[in-house]
Protein backbone atom coordinates (compact mmCIF):
# COMPACT_ATOMS: atom_id res chain seq x y z
CA UNK A 1 0.00 0.00 0.00
CA UNK A 2 0.83 3.54 -0.44
CA UNK A 3 1.15 4.96 2.74
CA UNK A 4 1.61 8.77 3.17
CA UNK A 5 4.55 10.18 5.56
CA UNK A 6 2.38 10.38 8.30
CA UNK A 7 0.94 6.87 8.00
CA UNK A 8 4.64 5.44 7.39
CA UNK A 9 5.58 7.34 10.99
CA UNK A 10 2.57 5.40 12.59
CA UNK A 11 3.18 2.23 11.55
CA UNK A 12 7.38 2.88 12.25
CA UNK A 13 5.98 3.37 16.25
CA UNK A 14 6.61 7.49 16.24
CA UNK A 15 3.06 7.90 17.97
CA UNK A 16 3.69 4.43 20.40
CA UNK A 17 3.62 1.08 19.94
CA UNK A 18 -0.12 1.16 20.30
CA UNK A 19 -0.88 3.38 17.37
CA UNK A 20 2.22 1.23 15.42
CA UNK A 21 0.11 -1.84 16.20
CA UNK A 22 -3.44 -0.19 14.71
CA UNK A 23 -1.82 0.97 11.53
CA UNK A 24 -0.18 -2.66 11.06
CA UNK A 25 -4.06 -4.39 11.48
CA UNK A 26 -5.46 -1.58 8.93
CA UNK A 27 -1.99 -1.80 6.44
CA UNK A 28 -2.74 -6.00 6.90
CA UNK A 29 -6.43 -5.58 5.93
CA UNK A 30 -5.70 -2.84 2.95
CA UNK A 31 -3.28 -5.53 1.46
CA UNK A 32 -5.55 -8.14 1.79
CA UNK A 33 -7.78 -6.49 -0.03
CA UNK A 34 -5.55 -4.84 -2.86
CA UNK A 35 -6.36 -1.23 -1.36
CA UNK A 36 -4.20 1.20 -2.86
CA UNK A 37 -3.96 3.59 0.01
CA UNK A 38 -5.81 4.99 2.96
CA UNK A 39 -8.52 7.45 3.15
CA UNK A 40 -9.06 9.67 6.16
CA UNK A 41 -12.23 9.31 8.52
CA UNK A 42 -14.63 11.23 10.15
CA UNK A 43 -16.52 9.02 12.08
CA UNK A 44 -15.86 5.77 14.17
CA UNK A 45 -18.12 3.93 16.41
CA UNK A 46 -16.73 0.51 17.99
CA UNK A 47 -19.00 -2.25 18.98
CA UNK A 48 -17.62 -3.06 22.06
CA UNK A 49 -18.50 -6.56 23.48
CA UNK A 50 -17.09 -6.26 26.96
CA UNK A 51 -15.66 -9.96 25.97
CA UNK A 52 -12.34 -11.30 26.57
CA UNK A 53 -10.89 -10.98 22.90
CA UNK A 54 -12.34 -7.53 23.11
CA UNK A 55 -10.77 -6.12 26.51
CA UNK A 56 -7.47 -8.08 25.38
CA UNK A 57 -7.24 -5.95 21.84
CA UNK A 58 -8.19 -2.63 23.93
CA UNK A 59 -6.17 -2.78 26.99
CA UNK A 60 -3.05 -4.04 24.62
CA UNK A 61 -3.39 -0.51 22.68
CA UNK A 62 -3.73 1.49 25.78
CA UNK A 63 -1.05 -0.11 27.28
CA UNK A 64 0.85 0.74 24.15
CA UNK A 65 -0.26 4.61 24.53
CA UNK A 66 -2.99 4.29 21.62
CA UNK A 67 -5.22 7.91 21.87
CA UNK A 68 -7.96 8.00 19.33
CA UNK A 69 -7.56 11.09 16.84
CA UNK A 70 -11.22 10.24 15.86
CA UNK A 71 -12.64 9.32 19.05
CA UNK A 72 -15.80 6.68 18.33
CA UNK A 73 -18.53 5.97 19.90
CA UNK A 74 -18.73 2.51 21.55
CA UNK A 75 -21.85 -0.40 21.87
CA UNK A 76 -23.42 -1.27 25.28
CA UNK A 77 -21.46 -3.19 27.66
CA UNK A 78 -23.89 -3.69 31.03
CA UNK A 79 -24.88 -0.88 33.57
CA UNK A 80 -23.53 -2.83 36.72
CA UNK A 81 -25.42 -0.41 38.97
CA UNK A 82 -29.07 -0.50 36.85
CA UNK A 83 -28.55 -4.28 36.75
CA UNK A 84 -27.74 -4.81 40.67
CA UNK A 85 -31.71 -3.86 40.91
CA UNK A 86 -32.68 -7.26 40.32
CA UNK A 87 -30.15 -9.02 39.69
CA UNK A 88 -26.64 -10.30 42.26
CA UNK A 89 -23.89 -9.72 39.91
CA UNK A 90 -20.53 -11.60 39.76
CA UNK A 91 -17.07 -10.98 40.93
CA UNK A 92 -14.96 -11.57 37.49
CA UNK A 93 -17.92 -10.09 34.82
CA UNK A 94 -18.25 -6.91 36.95
CA UNK A 95 -14.42 -6.67 37.09
CA UNK A 96 -14.43 -7.56 32.87
CA UNK A 97 -16.55 -4.51 32.72
CA UNK A 98 -14.86 -2.23 35.21
CA UNK A 99 -11.64 -2.87 33.15
CA UNK A 100 -13.43 -2.71 30.04
CA UNK A 101 -14.60 0.71 30.47
CA UNK A 102 -11.16 2.20 31.73
CA UNK A 103 -9.10 0.56 28.35
CA UNK A 104 -11.54 2.65 26.37
CA UNK A 105 -11.71 5.21 28.25
CA UNK A 106 -7.76 5.44 28.35
CA UNK A 107 -8.15 5.27 24.49
CA UNK A 108 -9.84 8.02 24.45
CA UNK A 109 -13.80 6.83 23.22
CA UNK A 110 -16.92 8.61 23.56
CA UNK A 111 -18.30 6.45 26.30
CA UNK A 112 -21.72 6.58 24.96
CA UNK A 113 -22.48 2.30 25.03
CA UNK A 114 -25.59 2.40 22.53
CA UNK A 115 -25.69 0.32 19.58
CA UNK A 116 -28.07 2.55 17.83
CA UNK A 117 -25.45 6.00 17.67
CA UNK A 118 -27.03 6.40 13.91
CA UNK A 119 -30.36 7.90 15.55
CA UNK A 120 -29.06 10.21 18.06
CA UNK A 121 -25.42 10.92 18.54
CA UNK A 122 -23.29 9.65 15.92
CA UNK A 123 -24.81 10.50 12.64
CA UNK A 124 -22.65 10.71 9.61
CA UNK A 125 -23.84 12.72 6.55
CA UNK A 126 -24.35 11.46 2.93
CA UNK A 127 -20.91 10.92 1.30
CA UNK A 128 -19.14 10.81 4.64
CA UNK A 129 -16.17 7.99 4.99
CA UNK A 130 -16.60 6.68 8.07
CA UNK A 131 -15.71 3.41 10.12
CA UNK A 132 -18.46 1.36 11.53
CA UNK A 133 -19.02 -1.90 13.54
CA UNK A 134 -22.08 -3.02 15.03
CA UNK A 135 -24.59 -5.17 12.74
CA UNK A 136 -27.65 -2.75 12.61
CA UNK A 137 -25.42 0.52 12.14
CA UNK A 138 -23.24 -0.54 9.36
CA UNK A 139 -26.58 -1.07 7.12
CA UNK A 140 -28.07 1.90 8.68
CA UNK A 141 -25.39 4.53 7.87
CA UNK A 142 -24.64 2.93 4.67
CA UNK A 143 -27.85 2.64 3.15
CA UNK A 144 -30.67 5.11 5.16
CA UNK A 145 -27.89 8.15 5.31
CA UNK A 146 -25.89 6.93 1.74
CA UNK A 147 -22.48 7.45 4.07
CA UNK A 148 -19.28 4.77 3.47
CA UNK A 149 -18.68 2.40 5.52
CA UNK A 150 -16.77 -1.13 5.23
CA UNK A 151 -18.85 -3.59 7.20
CA UNK A 152 -15.88 -3.59 10.00
CA UNK A 153 -15.17 -5.45 13.11
CA UNK A 154 -15.08 -3.93 16.58
CA UNK A 155 -11.16 -4.00 16.11
CA UNK A 156 -11.00 -2.87 12.45
CA UNK A 157 -12.85 0.46 13.94
CA UNK A 158 -11.21 0.83 16.64
CA UNK A 159 -7.64 0.74 14.77
CA UNK A 160 -9.36 3.35 12.09
CA UNK A 161 -10.44 5.62 15.43
CA UNK A 162 -6.81 5.61 16.84
CA UNK A 163 -5.25 6.01 13.36
CA UNK A 164 -8.06 8.18 11.80
CA UNK A 165 -7.70 6.41 8.85
CA UNK A 166 -9.06 3.43 6.87
CA UNK A 167 -7.87 1.03 3.47
CA UNK A 168 -9.63 2.43 0.60
CA UNK A 169 -11.55 -0.61 -0.96
CA UNK A 170 -14.79 -2.04 -0.38
CA UNK A 171 -18.31 0.03 0.11
CA UNK A 172 -16.06 3.18 0.31
CA UNK A 173 -15.67 2.86 -3.77
CA UNK A 174 -18.87 4.33 -6.06
CA UNK A 175 -18.41 0.81 -8.01
CA UNK A 176 -19.26 -1.57 -5.50
CA UNK A 177 -22.48 0.23 -3.71
CA UNK A 178 -23.83 -0.51 -6.97
CA UNK A 179 -27.35 -3.10 -6.13
CA UNK A 180 -26.90 -6.33 -7.52
CA UNK A 181 -30.22 -8.23 -6.51
CA UNK A 182 -33.50 -7.36 -6.93
CA UNK A 183 -35.83 -8.23 -4.48
CA UNK A 184 -39.44 -8.10 -5.17
CA UNK A 185 -41.55 -7.46 -1.93
CA UNK A 186 -44.75 -8.90 -2.70
CA UNK A 187 -46.31 -8.61 0.70
CA UNK A 188 -47.77 -5.53 2.32
CA UNK A 189 -45.26 -4.82 5.65
CA UNK A 190 -47.51 -3.70 8.01
CA UNK A 191 -45.45 -2.98 10.74
CA UNK A 192 -41.96 -2.50 12.14
CA UNK A 193 -42.40 -6.23 12.88
CA UNK A 194 -42.36 -7.50 9.29
CA UNK A 195 -39.15 -5.93 8.59
CA UNK A 196 -37.36 -8.00 11.15
CA UNK A 197 -38.88 -10.88 9.30
CA UNK A 198 -37.99 -9.56 5.77
CA UNK A 199 -34.40 -8.65 7.23
CA UNK A 200 -33.82 -12.16 8.42
CA UNK A 201 -35.48 -13.80 5.12
CA UNK A 202 -33.54 -11.87 2.46
CA UNK A 203 -29.96 -13.03 3.00
CA UNK A 204 -31.63 -16.58 2.44
CA UNK A 205 -31.93 -15.43 -0.66
CA UNK A 206 -29.84 -13.16 -1.93
CA UNK A 207 -26.63 -14.37 -0.10
CA UNK A 208 -23.73 -11.91 0.30
CA UNK A 209 -25.16 -9.25 -2.56
CA UNK A 210 -26.06 -5.75 -2.52
CA UNK A 211 -30.12 -6.14 -2.06
CA UNK A 212 -32.33 -3.84 -3.98
CA UNK A 213 -35.99 -3.88 -2.83
CA UNK A 214 -39.02 -2.85 -4.43
CA UNK A 215 -42.44 -2.89 -2.92
CA UNK A 216 -41.39 -0.98 0.28
CA UNK A 217 -43.16 2.29 1.04
CA UNK A 218 -42.68 4.78 3.79
CA UNK A 219 -40.80 2.30 6.59
CA UNK A 220 -40.55 3.85 9.60
CA UNK A 221 -36.72 4.60 12.13
CA UNK A 222 -37.69 1.31 13.88
CA UNK A 223 -38.19 -0.42 10.34
CA UNK A 224 -34.75 0.69 9.23
CA UNK A 225 -33.21 0.27 12.06
CA UNK A 226 -34.79 -3.53 12.32
CA UNK A 227 -34.24 -4.45 8.95
CA UNK A 228 -30.49 -3.73 9.39
CA UNK A 229 -30.21 -5.64 12.57
CA UNK A 230 -31.62 -8.70 10.60
CA UNK A 231 -29.77 -8.77 7.14
CA UNK A 232 -26.61 -9.52 9.33
CA UNK A 233 -27.78 -11.70 11.95
CA UNK A 234 -29.99 -13.86 9.03
CA UNK A 235 -26.64 -13.12 6.68
CA UNK A 236 -23.86 -10.73 6.47
CA UNK A 237 -25.30 -7.29 4.44
CA UNK A 238 -23.61 -4.00 4.85
CA UNK A 239 -25.44 -2.31 2.63
CA UNK A 240 -28.67 -2.52 0.73
CA UNK A 241 -30.89 0.13 -1.36
CA UNK A 242 -34.59 0.83 -1.38
CA UNK A 243 -36.00 2.38 -4.52
CA UNK A 244 -37.38 5.25 -4.42
CA UNK A 245 -36.41 6.01 -0.92
CA UNK A 246 -32.85 5.26 -0.09
CA UNK A 247 -30.38 8.44 -1.31
CA UNK A 248 -28.48 6.27 -4.03
CA UNK A 249 -31.57 4.46 -5.08
CA UNK A 250 -33.86 7.27 -6.29
CA UNK A 251 -34.74 4.77 -9.78
CA UNK A 252 -34.44 1.29 -9.84
CA UNK A 253 -31.74 1.93 -12.69
CA UNK A 254 -29.84 4.52 -10.13
CA UNK A 255 -29.82 1.76 -7.65
CA UNK A 256 -28.42 -0.53 -10.16
CA UNK A 257 -25.95 2.23 -11.58
CA UNK A 258 -27.10 1.07 -14.96
CA UNK A 259 -26.29 -2.51 -14.49
CA UNK A 260 -28.85 -5.61 -15.07
CA UNK A 261 -29.92 -7.23 -11.69
CA UNK A 262 -27.30 -10.66 -11.29
CA UNK A 263 -30.99 -11.88 -10.33
CA UNK A 264 -34.37 -11.42 -8.96
CA UNK A 265 -36.11 -12.88 -6.59
CA UNK A 266 -39.40 -12.46 -4.76
CA UNK A 267 -40.60 -12.63 -0.83
CA UNK A 268 -44.01 -13.43 -0.32
CA UNK A 269 -46.24 -12.80 2.97
CA UNK A 270 -46.27 -16.68 3.61
CA UNK A 271 -42.78 -16.87 3.31
CA UNK A 272 -42.29 -14.22 5.95
CA UNK A 273 -44.89 -16.40 8.42
CA UNK A 274 -42.74 -19.44 7.91
CA UNK A 275 -40.08 -17.54 9.06
CA UNK A 276 -41.62 -16.77 11.98
CA UNK A 277 -42.19 -20.08 12.48
CA UNK A 278 -38.80 -21.08 12.26
CA UNK A 279 -37.52 -18.98 14.63
CA UNK A 280 -39.93 -18.47 17.30
CA UNK A 281 -40.31 -21.45 20.51
CA UNK A 282 -43.56 -21.96 20.25
CA UNK A 283 -46.10 -20.53 22.44
CA UNK A 284 -47.28 -21.00 26.23
CA UNK A 285 -46.20 -19.90 29.59
CA UNK A 286 -43.29 -17.53 29.64
CA UNK A 287 -40.86 -16.51 32.24
CA UNK A 288 -39.86 -12.50 31.16
CA UNK A 289 -40.14 -10.12 28.32
CA UNK A 290 -36.93 -8.95 26.93
CA UNK A 291 -36.73 -6.05 24.48
CA UNK A 292 -34.47 -3.11 22.93
CA UNK A 293 -32.05 -5.26 20.28
CA UNK A 294 -31.39 -3.03 18.77
CA UNK A 295 -31.65 -0.56 21.82
CA UNK A 296 -35.63 0.69 22.28
CA UNK A 297 -36.12 4.42 20.36
CA UNK A 298 -38.58 6.50 22.89
CA UNK A 299 -41.58 5.77 20.42
CA UNK A 300 -40.92 1.91 21.37
CA UNK A 301 -40.85 3.10 25.10
CA UNK A 302 -44.23 4.70 24.75
CA UNK A 303 -46.14 2.01 23.27
CA UNK A 304 -44.89 -0.21 25.81
CA UNK A 305 -45.62 2.48 28.66
CA UNK A 306 -49.33 2.76 27.38
CA UNK A 307 -50.06 -0.76 26.88
CA UNK A 308 -49.03 -1.37 30.79
CA UNK A 309 -50.73 1.85 32.05
CA UNK A 310 -52.06 0.92 35.34
CA UNK A 311 -51.74 -2.51 35.38
CA UNK A 312 -49.33 -5.41 36.75
CA UNK A 313 -47.17 -7.44 34.71
CA UNK A 314 -47.75 -11.18 35.21
CA UNK A 315 -43.71 -11.20 33.89
CA UNK A 316 -40.75 -9.39 33.99
CA UNK A 317 -40.45 -6.77 31.30
CA UNK A 318 -36.97 -5.37 30.80
CA UNK A 319 -36.58 -2.49 28.28
CA UNK A 320 -32.68 -2.12 27.34
CA UNK A 321 -32.58 1.62 25.52
CA UNK A 322 -29.50 4.52 25.45
CA UNK A 323 -29.17 6.74 28.70
CA UNK A 324 -30.29 9.15 26.50
CA UNK A 325 -33.53 7.53 25.84
CA UNK A 326 -34.41 6.48 29.17
CA UNK A 327 -33.28 10.12 30.60
CA UNK A 328 -36.36 10.69 27.93
CA UNK A 329 -38.56 8.48 29.43
CA UNK A 330 -38.00 9.43 32.60
CA UNK A 331 -38.71 12.86 31.73
CA UNK A 332 -41.73 11.61 30.52
CA UNK A 333 -43.13 9.50 32.99
CA UNK A 334 -42.75 6.51 30.69
CA UNK A 335 -39.86 4.91 33.33
CA UNK A 336 -42.63 5.19 36.39
CA UNK A 337 -45.40 3.48 34.37
CA UNK A 338 -43.26 0.20 33.37
CA UNK A 339 -42.24 0.29 36.66
CA UNK A 340 -45.12 0.49 38.52
CA UNK A 341 -46.10 -2.40 36.21
CA UNK A 342 -43.20 -4.31 37.22
CA UNK A 343 -40.69 -3.25 34.57
CA UNK A 344 -37.27 -2.12 34.17
CA UNK A 345 -35.70 0.66 31.81
CA UNK A 346 -31.95 -0.60 31.45
CA UNK A 347 -29.81 1.58 29.71
CA UNK A 348 -25.93 1.02 28.69
CA UNK A 349 -26.64 -2.84 28.52
CA UNK A 350 -26.66 -5.53 25.70
CA UNK A 351 -28.86 -8.39 26.42
CA UNK A 352 -25.57 -10.86 25.24
CA UNK A 353 -23.88 -9.73 28.75
CA UNK A 354 -23.62 -12.05 31.90
CA UNK A 355 -25.52 -9.74 33.27
CA UNK A 356 -28.97 -11.96 32.19
CA UNK A 357 -27.21 -15.31 33.74
CA UNK A 358 -30.05 -15.41 36.17
CA UNK A 359 -32.09 -15.67 32.69
CA UNK A 360 -30.53 -18.37 31.49
CA UNK A 361 -32.97 -22.25 31.17
CA UNK A 362 -35.95 -19.85 31.07
CA UNK A 363 -38.62 -19.07 28.06
CA UNK A 364 -39.03 -14.90 27.15
CA UNK A 365 -40.66 -13.22 24.59
CA UNK A 366 -39.06 -10.64 22.39
CA UNK A 367 -39.66 -8.80 18.93
CA UNK A 368 -36.41 -9.57 18.15
CA UNK A 369 -35.26 -12.72 16.14
CA UNK A 370 -31.30 -11.13 17.00
CA UNK A 371 -32.00 -11.44 20.61
CA UNK A 372 -32.97 -14.73 20.06
CA UNK A 373 -30.31 -15.65 18.19
CA UNK A 374 -27.42 -14.52 20.38
CA UNK A 375 -28.87 -16.02 23.38
CA UNK A 376 -28.76 -19.55 21.99
CA UNK A 377 -25.56 -20.27 23.03
CA UNK A 378 -26.75 -18.64 26.60
CA UNK A 379 -29.27 -21.35 27.00
CA UNK A 380 -32.67 -19.07 26.88
CA UNK A 381 -35.55 -19.80 25.00
CA UNK A 382 -37.68 -16.86 22.91
CA UNK A 383 -40.66 -16.35 21.86
CA UNK A 384 -40.96 -13.85 18.33
CA UNK A 385 -43.96 -11.39 18.51
CA UNK A 386 -44.84 -8.18 17.29
CA UNK A 387 -44.34 -5.62 20.17
CA UNK A 388 -48.05 -5.07 21.03
CA UNK A 389 -48.89 -9.04 20.73
CA UNK A 390 -45.38 -9.38 23.16
CA UNK A 391 -46.43 -7.45 25.93
CA UNK A 392 -49.68 -8.44 26.21
CA UNK A 393 -48.11 -11.70 26.43
CA UNK A 394 -45.98 -10.33 29.29
CA UNK A 395 -49.11 -9.25 30.77
CA UNK A 396 -50.51 -12.66 30.80
CA UNK A 397 -47.82 -14.47 31.59
CA UNK A 398 -48.16 -16.53 28.40
CA UNK A 399 -48.15 -16.53 24.87
FE1 LIG B 1 -27.51 -4.05 20.65
FE2 LIG B 1 -26.45 -6.10 21.90
FE3 LIG B 1 -28.53 -6.45 20.38
S1 LIG B 1 -25.37 -4.50 20.91
S2 LIG B 1 -28.29 -4.96 18.78
S3 LIG B 1 -28.48 -5.24 22.26
S4 LIG B 1 -26.76 -7.81 20.50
Amino acid sequence: MKLTKEEKAMLAGAYGEGTSLAMKVLVAIGEAYDAPYMVPVTRTHVALSNQEADLWFAERLAKGGAVCRVRPTVNPSFNWRACEEFTQLEAEDLAIVKRTHAAYTKLGAIMTYDCTPYLERNVPRFGETIAFSESSATPFVNSVYGARSNRESAQSALCSAVTGVTPYYGFLLDENRAGEVLVHVDADLQDDFDYQMLGYLTPRKTGFAVPVFEGITGPSKEALMNLGAELNTGGNVALYHIVGFTPEAPTREAAFQGRKPQKEVTITRPELDAMREELSAPGGKIDFALYGCPHFTIDQVTTVAEMVKGKTLAVPLFIMTSSLTKNLAQKMGYEEIIRQAGGYIIDDTCMDQPCWKFLYGKKGITDSPKCAYYTKRRQMEFVIAPLKDSVTAALEGRY
